[in-house]
């Protein structure tokens, strides 16, 4: 069965160079697309202000008009004890989605810290995500998504990006069997692959704030019994690009890639 899951990131409401006709054309362009699922991967807000959050509100009650929603907290969302509104307006700041008949389950985490741009999962939330990764069974697609990147990232400038304990939380994906995860941050689109396991960085959705030569752009993964594909979707003018593909195959009873295609971006 065909799934699609949008992930879109770094909506940014209150920043500068943030764009209601960027937003209004990726309301569209999602609405278009019909995805089964939209996962927001933080930063909602710009300094994690009440208004902002109003701002934010809207938009999510408007995504999800269109199909089930997640988001997860960023690093701009805990700014200012912003944390209190997310949890009041928007969503509780980590969950679990099954889809038993699309095949895949999807963990949402918190990495934020409030007023400090460093990320980490911590050692109580990494023991949370050992427990929910055991609910999902070993023939299914198990993909994680958080603000802050795992691995480095071209084009993001001088290294403080990653999770403060990446390498506790990237044992515990490997150890797990974990194939995708979703990252934001640094308004970025890239792909790796370490080991069996994929790390998808989204860009900037609905901001000018952008670097090199990118530009404002969401991701997305459709998702099929033997394939899954990862488009980067331009914002501004809906073109779409295949990032990646990748075959997978349920081997004995464990779910995993087993070959991968990664184009230039
Ligand atoms: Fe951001
Ligand atoms: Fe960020």
């Amino acid at each position: 069965m065909l799934k699609k899951i949008i992930q879109v990131s770094d909506i940014h409401f209150g920043e500068k160079t943030f764009s209601s006709d960027l937003k209004n054309n990726l309301l569209k362009q999602i609405g278009n697309e019909n995805p089964d699922l939209i996962v927001i991967s933080g930063d909602l807000t710009t300094q994690g202000y009440v208004n902002e959050y109003n701002d934010a509100a809207i938009f999510l009650d408007e995504l999800k008009s269109i199909t089930e929603t997640h988001v997860i907290p960023g690093n701009h969302d805990a700014r200012n004890v912003g944390l209190l509104h997310f949890e009041k307006q928007i969503s509780k700041r980590k969950f679990l989605h099954m889809d038993k008949d699309g095949g895949f389950a999807i963990v949402g985490l918190d990495s934020s810290e409030p007023d400090i741009n460093d990320g980490q999962i911590g050692v109580d939330q990494l023991e949370w995500l050992k427990d929910e990764l055991n609910k999902i069974p070993s023939d299914m697609c198990k993909i994680i998504t958080f603000h802050h990147h795992l691995l480095p990232i071209p084009q993001t400038g001088r290294e403080r990006n990653i999770l403060l304990d990446s390498g506790d939380l990237l044992r515990v994906l490997i150890d797990y069997g974990v194939d995708f995860v979703l990252n934001g941050h640094k308004h970025v689109p890239n792909v790796w692959m370490i080991e069996k396991m994929v790390t998808i960085n989204s860009g900037t959705a609905t901001t000018r704030k952008l670097r090199g030569d990118t530009y404002p752009s969401y991701n997305e993964l459709l998702i099929n019994d033997c394939e899954i594909f990862v488009n980067l979707i331009n914002s501004e003018t809906g073109y779409k690009k295949e990032l990646a593909n990748y075959s997978v195959a349920v081997d004995g009873n464990n779910y995993g890639i087993c070959a991968s295609n990664h184009n230039s971006l």
